[in-house]
């Protein structure tokens, strides 16, 4: 059975006590009522991941992811935080390929290549996001858009590198919009994915590897798009920053 993941991305939101406040709410919510068979994965920004980490530590199947890393090793980049920093706080996955990055920060395919050959160096586990935006969904190209990103990118690495990610299929349209693809939509896109990732790596690797859906995902939606076949959990980004959502969120997988 693949396995069942659920990623809170706080974006750039919570001041660093507002931040400690937040995990102290979620780790008392889910010891109180442990969500079994989920792995939860939290988000938050660079200044909050070590104290994070401390908090979740405690609490079963929980650990960190950093929002980017830098795609060089070390050096003279101020104000970046490279792979090796971030591995160094405890983290064990980095979010890489958000289309927030690709379009206000224009990070580009070789780029992108770059952080997760680095991440994937520094023992990180990258979360690769991919998704098309709404005038390609609307013409029609969105499974053409999707396949040239994954070809452009993570389609270039070994077997064994590819096996460590998490792909978070994110529909541009549906970030933070309120517009949540519908469970049609989501099953056709993460199925497409699974397939091209057959072609590429085979079946027990496509078979295998967790595709996460984001993009307003909430308590409301989460239980109809987490049934769907192909869709192995979410990275769910404003209704992550509730505790209560979240727990909610976690309670929606099929039993
Ligand atoms: P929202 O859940 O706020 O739409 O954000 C999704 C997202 O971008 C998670 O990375």
């Amino acid at each position: 059975m693949r396995r069942k993941i659920l990623a809170g991305n706080w974006k750039m939101n919570k001041t660093y006590s507002e931040g400690l406040q937040l995990v102290d709410e979620i780790v008392e919510l889910f010891n109180a009522q442990p969500v079994d068979g989920v792995e939860k994965i939290l988000a938050p920004s660079f200044i909050h991941l070590s104290a994070v980490i401390e908090k979740v530590k405690l609490i079963k199947n929980f650990s960190v992811a950093s929002q980017n890393c830098h795609h060089q090793k070390n050096g003279a980049y101020t104000g970046e935080v490279s792979a090796e920093m971030v591995k160094s706080t405890g983290a064990t996955y980095v979010i890489i390929g958000h289309s927030e990055r690709r379009s206000f920060f224009s990070e580009n395919s070789v780029v992108l290549s770059q952080k997760v050959n680095i991440a994937l160096l520094n023992n990180l586990n990258p979360i690769f996001c991919i998704g098309e935006s709404l005038e390609e969904r609307n013409a029609n190209t969105h499974l053409e858009a999707v396949r040239k990103q994954l070809k452009e990118t993570v389609f270039n690495l070994s077997e064994s590198d590819f096996s460590k990610l998490i792909i978070a299929y994110e529909p541009i349209w549906a970030i933070g919009t309120g517009v949540t693809a519908t469970s049609h939509q989501a099953q056709g896109m993460h199925n497409f994915i699974r397939s091209e990732i057959n072609k590429k790596y085979g079946k027990v690797i496509s078979e295998n590897i967790p595709i996460i859906y984001g993009g307003s995902c909430n308590a409301k939606n989460a239980k109809e798009l987490f049934a769907c076949l192909d869709v192995d959990g979410g990275l769910i980004g404003g209704a992550s920053l509730i505790a209560e959502e979240l727990f909610s969120i976690a309670n929606s997988f099929p039993i």
